[in-house]
């Protein structure tokens, strides 16, 4: 990935602006919250967030959360309910993330939810955080602004120290108040606390006026991309092929031999393949055919997570 000039911006009205203009031509803005500084990026725009997969270095797509500015801008995306209005009363703007079912048609990307049947809302309420959304106008996915595998940052030097000449900017917002990723909570089935945070299972338990259970499998959360739930395509997949067998979806990639059904990137861009990967996968999967055969993506950058999810919708089904 070649560098690119981060611009250090202050969080005036200057900066903000200039934040939420990137951000609308598909660029990656770093920018404070009160738990810790989230990578931005468009969460309608597949390219955007196929990009903060690649500056974080992912190996694999865990869905993001997408911060958004107003409730009737969370309603807009996600399926919402009593509970989740008790849990927003309370708690928002701040340290809480909803994971709700998402709403048929939401315009977010797949790459954000990882082609999850659910979506993970927050409303921050830093006040840098705010303006931006607001300035933007639409969804904002964004993972904690570090390089995969280093710690969340907490101060704008903190997202340079891993991502400077990666992503277009960072809003620079002082340091963050609570310095801890915020809670989970799911309300896609009953009331179950995802992830810890300065918001306590006790507080929550309390708005919602019924008990919220703790997370059973610690490894389901970790590692979302594995759950049984987790979208995979009914038709089977078979990766690395060198030649198409009749009867299957042909996903290609790169320059093919002769025809293919959909190509992730014909000219072989891996961003432009991530963009791609999920609504491709579904629309074969759509089109009935019995098997998806997929040519081979290098493991190289955004193709180890691109790869690491073929091979979960290949792995064998129960
Ligand atoms: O405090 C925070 O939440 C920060 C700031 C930037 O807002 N963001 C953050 O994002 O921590 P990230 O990507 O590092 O963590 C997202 C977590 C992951 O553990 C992921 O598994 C979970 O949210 N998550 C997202 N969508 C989910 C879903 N649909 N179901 C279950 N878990 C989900
Ligand atoms: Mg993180």
């Amino acid at each position: 990935m070649s560098e690119i000039a981060t611009e250090r911006l202050a969080a005036d009205e200057p900066g903000i602006t200039r934040a939420a203009e990137i951000l609308r031509q598909g660029g990656l803005v770093a920018f404070p919250t009160e738990t810790v500084y989230g990578l931005g990026g468009d969460a309608c725009n597949d390219r955007a967030v196929a990009r903060i997969y690649e500056a974080k270095g992912r190996p694999s797509f865990n869905p993001l959360i997408v911060h958004l500015a107003d409730l009737d801008a969370v309603k807009a995306l996600v399926e919402w309910t009593d509970l989740a209005d008790a849990a927003a009363a309370a708690f928002w703007p701040g340290p809480l993330t909803m994971v709700l079912p998402l709403r048929a048609g939401a315009p977010v990307s797949k790459l954000v939810t990882a082609g999850l049947g659910s979506l993970a809302v927050r409303m921050p309420a830093n006040p840098a955080a705010r303006a931006l959304l607001r300035g933007f106008g639409g969804p904002v996915a964004a993972p904690s602004a570090n390089h995969s595998g280093r710690i969340s940052p907490t101060r704008a030097a903190h997202v340079l120290d891993t991502l400077d000449g990666r992503i277009e900017a960072v809003l620079d917002g002082g340091a963050c108040e609570v310095g801890l990723e915020s809670t989970i909570l799911g309300l896609a089935g009953k009331p179950t606390l995802l992830r810890p945070g300065r918001i306590t299972t006790e507080a929550l338990s309390e708005a919602l006026g019924r008990p919220v259970l703790a997370r059973r499998d610690r490894e389901a959360i970790s590692a979302p991309g594995q759950l049984a739930s987790h979208y995979a395509p009914r038709a089977r997949v078979r990766l690395n092929a060198s030649e198409w067998h009749a009867g299957e979806a042909r996903l290609g990639f790169g320059k093919t031999e002769g025809d293919c059904d959909l190509n992730l990137s014909p000219t072989g861009d891996l961003v432009e393949a991530a963009a791609n990967l999920f609504e491709y996968l579904h629309r074969l999967d759509a089109s009935g055919a019995e098997a998806i055969a997929v040519m081979p993506i290098p493991h190289v950058g955004l193709g180890v997570a691109i790869n690491d999810r073929l091979n979960r919708a290949a792995a064998p089904r129960e």
